[in-house]
C-alpha cells in the first residue's frame, strides 16, 4: 500500500543514479509541499483519514481488502492507522533501501513481525525447520505456542551441515510439508552464524509447485548494515526495530522486508491482526535512520577493542565476537567471509566460575547498565540464561552453549576507554569460587540439581576451590565429584545447593 500521491518517493534523486543509502535517509518518501514545506516530515498522529468524497473511500477499501488490483495511474489512499499511516510508509520505503528489498512492513515489536509472518505463511499440518539457538521469545513461539496451532516446529544448530540439517528434516517424517526454514543469524545470545545461501538450497529442494519453501531470516544482530540475507537467497528479512534501527533504547518495533507481493500478504495480515506500528514510534525511526550507519559504525569499531580487551583476560575463558573467528573456525569463518559485511557490536563471553561470578561480575559495573535488549546507544549487558532465554528448555541450552557463565554485551559509542576500565574493574571484582553457590562449577545445569544438591547436603560438604584449582577442574565431572566429597557445606549454602547443583557438561563454544 502506497501513501498518497507524492508521499511515497523523491524521483529526482532515484531516478539516474545509485545513491547510497545513508544519503537517502533524510530525505526519501517524503515530500515537503504536502506538509506545509516542513523540511521534516511530521508525526501524523491520527487514527483516521478524511475522504475527498464516498466513492474515494470505497475505492481505498476496495484495495486494502484485496478485492481488486490498483488501476493504471491510481494511487491508494490513507484510510485508518491499523492499515496504513505516512509515517509508517515513508519509514518503510526508507528502510527497504539498506536490504536492497522492493518491499516493507513495519510492526509494532519484533515479535509481532515475527508471529504476523509466521501466521501468513504456515498452516497447521505444516513444518517449520529452525536454527536453534533463537532469541528467547521466538523459542518459545516455536517450541510451545506453534505446536499448539498444529504447527510442526523442528530445530538444527547452526554449526550443522546442511547435509546433517537435511537429515534431521528428513528424520522429522514431515519433510513434505516444510514451509519455512526460520534462521537467526547470528544467532542470539552465541553469534553462531547459518548458511543462508545452504538454506535456500534445501528449500528449492523441497519445494513443489504451489508449495513454496520460504527462508526467513531474524537479521537482528547485524542490523540493516552488516548483513544483507536477501542477497544470500532469503525470501524474507526481519527485524527486531527495537535494536538498531531504533537505536536509543526508547521504541519498540518491528520490520519485515522482502518481494512486494510477500510484503503485501504480510500487510494484509497486519491489518487483521492490528500489529502496525504507531505514527509516533514511527517517527522516531524515521529520526534514528539518519544516524544509523554512523552509530553502528562507530559501535562496531568499539566492540572491536572491547573484544580485544576480553579476549585477553584470566577470567574470561570464551569470547563469542564475529571479529575472533579464524581459518580453524572452518564453516563458521567461510559463512562470516561469504555473508557478514561486518563483524557487528555484540559480544557475548563467559565468565570463569559460573552463575555467580557472571552475577557478580554484572553487579559490579557501574557504567554498563545491566538491562535486556540491545543494537543501541548506551552499551547493555544482561545474563541471557536467567533473562532473555530463560524459558529455553535445559537440554537445548546446553546443547546451544548457553551456559551460566554466559553474558550478553551490545557495545554502544561510549568512549571504548571508559567501557574497558568499567569491565575491567568489574572483572577485578569477580573472586573465582568465591563463596560456594551451587552454581560454582559453572555450566552445570540447574535441572540436575536436586540429586547433587542433596549429596553435598549429606556429606555436610563445603566446597571452597581456589581460583587454579577451580580452572584446572572447569567443566569437568570430577570436579563435581571433588565438591562433594570435600564440602563442608554452611548452613547458609544448603538451600542453594538443593536447588541448584548440577555436574558437568560439554558446552560448544
Ligand atoms: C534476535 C531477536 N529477534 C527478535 C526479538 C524480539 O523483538 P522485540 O522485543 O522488538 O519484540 C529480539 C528481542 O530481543 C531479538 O533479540
Amino acid at each position: 500500500m502506497q501513501a498518497n500521491p507524492g508521499l511515497t518517493y523523491n524521483p529526482v534523486i532515484m531516478s539516474d543514479q545509485d545513491v547510497h543509502p545513508e544519503s537517502l535517509m533524510m530525505s526519501y518518501g517524503y515530500k515537503p509541499e504536502l506538509s506545509e514545506g516542513a523540511a521534516k516530515s511530521p508525526i501524523f498522529q491520527t487514527s483516521t483519514f478524511v475522504f475527498k468524497n464516498a466513492a474515494s473511500g470505497n475505492a481505498f477499501f476496495e484495495l486494502s481488502s484485496g478485492l481488486r488490483e490498483l488501476r493504471p495511474n491510481e494511487e491508494a489512499g490513507l484510510m485508518y492507522s491499523r492499515m496504513n499511516n505516512p509515517d509508517v510508509e515513508i519509514l518503510e520505503e526508507r528502510l527497504k533501501l539498506w536490504d536492497g528489498a522492493e518491499a516493507c512492513a513495519i510492526f509494532n515489536s519484533g515479535m509481532a513481525a515475527i508471529s504476523t509472518t509466521i501466521l501468513n505463511l504456515v498452516r497447521p499440518g505444516d513444518l517449520i525447520l529452525y536454527g536453534s539457538p533463537l532469541y528467547g521469545g521466538t523459542d518459545k513461539l516455536m517450541t510451545v505456542t506453534l505446536p499448539e496451532f498444529g504447527i510442526h516446529t523442528v530445530p538444527f544448530r547452526p554449526w550443522e551441515s546442511m547435509k546433517e540439517v537435511e537429515q534431521r528434516l528428513k528424520a522429522s517424517g514431515f519433510a513434505d510439508k516444510l514451509a519455512m526454514i526460520f534462521i537467526e543469524s547470528p544467532a542470539n545470545p552465541t553469534n553462531a552464524l547459518t548458511d543462508i545461501a545452504g538454506c535456500r538450497v534445501l528449500a528449492d529442494k523441497y519445494a513443489t509447485p504451489g508449495r513454496p519453501v520460504r527462508v526467513v531470516v531474524d537479521n537482528t544482530f547485524l542490523g540493516p548494515l552488516w548483513q544483507h540475507p536477501i542477497k544470500h537467497g532469503a525470501d524474507l528479512v526481519l527485524y527486531s526495530a527495537t535494536k538498531y534501527i531504533g537505536g536509543h533504547s526508547d521504541l519498540i518495533a518491528g520490520a519485515c522486508l522482502g518481494s512486494k507481493l510477500l510484503i503485501k500478504r504480510l500487510k494484509s495480515m497486519r491489518s487483521l491482526l492490528g500489529t502496525i506500528a504507531g505514527p509516533w514510534t514511527s517517527w522516531l525511526m524515521l529520526r534514528s535512520l539518519e544516524t544509523l550507519k554512523i552509530r553502528m559504525e562507530e559501535q562496531g569499531r568499539n566492540a572491536e577493542k572491547v573484544a580485544a580487551f576480553l579476549n585477553k583476560h584470566p577470567k574470561v575463558t570464551a569470547v563469542h565476537y564475529l571479529g575472533n573467528l579464524t581459518r580453524k573456525d572452518g564453516a563458521q569463518y567461510r559463512i562470516f567471509r561469504k555473508q557478514c559485511t561486518g563483524k557487528g557490536a555484540m559480544l557475548s563471553f563467559e565468565i570463569k566460575g559460573g552463575r555467580d561470578e557472571a552475577f557478580r561480575f554484572l553487579d559490579s559495573l557501574r557504567l554498563i547498565k545491566q538491562a535486556v535488549s540491545l543494537g543501541s546507544t548506551e552499551s547493555l549487558i544482561c545474563h541471557p540464561a536467567s533473562t532473555t532465554h530463560i524459558t529455553v528448555a535445559p537440554d537445548e541450552k546446553k546443547a546451544v552453549g548457553l551456559s551460566d557463565q554466559l553474558v550478553r554485551l551490545s557495545v554502544g559509542v561510549e568512549h571504548p576507554d571508559d567501557l574497558i576500565a568499567d569491565i575491567k574493574q568489574a572483572l577485578a571484582k569477580v573472586r573465582i569460587g568465591d563463596g560456594l553457590t551451587a552454581s560454582l562449577r559453572g555450566g552445570w545445569s540447574a535441572e540436575e540439581g536436586t540429586a547433587q544438591g542433596a549429596s553435598l547436603s549429606a556429606t555436610g560438604g563445603y566446597a571452597r576451590p581456589r581460583g587454579p584449582m577451580y580452572s584446572d577442574f572447569g567443566r569437568t565431572r570430577a570436579a563435581s565429584l571433588y565438591c562433594s566429597i570435600t564440602c563442608a557445606l554452611q548452613p547458609a549454602m544448603r538451600a542453594q545447593a538443593n536447588i541448584g547443583v548440577k555436574r558437568s557438561i560439554g558446552i560448544p563454544t
